[in-house]
């Protein structure tokens, strides 16, 4: 099998896999229609009109039987589970007008929008939360060693989270790798493990890297913005984003990376400081801590949303552009 054909497989894009996992969403709904692998194979970044409503139809999750949700995150999925529990359908349920099967051209089910972190209805901002990164502590964190980042993570205590943590999940992978992939937070397998990305999504974390001929842990080093598992996985507030960051920031200086691959629309914003869609964040290299950043789509969205595949593979491709490039063409 050519290079391109096996990584397009191994990310997910090849005709067979979009079957196996449209067939596990939907069971067999329209997926003869499908050919995204072909419809990619050149690093396009549409997919044909007739297969994007195929995968569009058979990316509604089994879940979507579930009440929509208050707020979501893509952190953890339930579309692996044949039958989610109320927690895990409750984030992964899209709203009840987004439940109606699309026809042929209307847009997709799911935008990475309605897997925001930052809902509708907004959030009050409590008074002692306005000023929160000037009154997160300062300290010798900047001076650590990996050692004493690590022990300082795990007895961390600069945040609540820290009381409801089982475990702190510091990052996982190669510490003098040249890409860095960060995350979110910790979900319930994350936060059990002390590894990021373990469940569904780390696997399809671990095909998109295998796509790149990469893989956890050989020149690639994954974390996550914040280290401890938001109860229930809700959001994390802002001032537990402004205490964690330290830890890594750190960890991006004694790493070094030459591309940071952002995961999703809070790691995005987090580490570029925007409120910026996904959308509007794509397609361009920004920067973190003098260090090139690419955003993409988280992939416990990916998992939901077969049809934004293409458009990931099209963020990998331009991070492996700008990685080879502040390489100075080494690989
Ligand atoms: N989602 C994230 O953002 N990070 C993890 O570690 C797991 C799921």
């Amino acid at each position: 099998m050519a290079l391109d054909e096996y990584a397009l497989e191994e990310l997910g894009l090849a005709p067979r896999w979009v079957r196996k996992g449209a067939a596990a969403a939907v069971g067999s709904v329209a997926v003869e229609a499908v050919s995204v692998g072909t419809a990619v194979a050149s690093h396009v970044t549409e997919v044909a009109p007739s297969a994007e409503a195929a995968v569009a139809r058979a990316g509604v999750p089994p879940q979507a039987e579930a009440p929509a949700p208050t707020r979501t995150s893509p952190r953890e999925p339930a579309a692996a589970a044949p039958q989610p529990t109320s927690s895990e359908a409750r984030r992964a349920a899209p709203s009840e007008a987004k439940r109606a099967q699309p026809d042929a051209d209307e847009p997709p089910p799911f935008t990475e929008d309605d897997f925001a972190w930052f809902d509708s209805v907004a959030e009050p901002v409590l008074p002692q939360d306005i000023d929160a990164p000037a009154r997160a502590p300062r300290d010798d964190i900047p001076t650590l060693d990996w050692d004493a980042l690590a022990e300082r993570v795990k007895s961390c205590e600069r945040c609540r989270l820290c009381e409801k943590r089982t475990n702190t999940v510091f990052g996982v992978g190669d510490r003098e790798a040249d890409w860095m992939l960060i995350g979110e937070a910790p979900g319930e397998n994350e936060d059990r493990q002390g590894e990021p990305f373990v469940g569904q999504a780390g696997k399809l974390l671990d095909n998109m890297l295998h796509a790149l001929t990469l893989a956890r842990g050989e020149n690639v080093y994954i974390a996550n913005v914040i280290k401890c598992r938001p109860p229930g996985n809700r959001n994390p507030e802002p001032d537990e984003v402004a205490r964690c960051e330290p830890y890594l920031q750190r960890q991006v200086a004694l790493v070094k990376p030459k591309i940071i691959v952002a995961l999703g629309r809070f790691a995005a914003q987090s580490l570029l400081k925007t409120e910026g869609s996904i959308a509007s964040l794509r397609g361009r290299v920004h920067e973190y801590e003098g260090v090139p950043v690419i955003v993409t789509y988280h992939p416990a969205y990916l998992l939901r949303s077969l049809h934004d595949k293409s458009k990931a593979w099209a963020d990998l491709c331009l991070a492996r552009d700008t990685w080879r490039k502040a390489a100075g063409g080494e690989s």
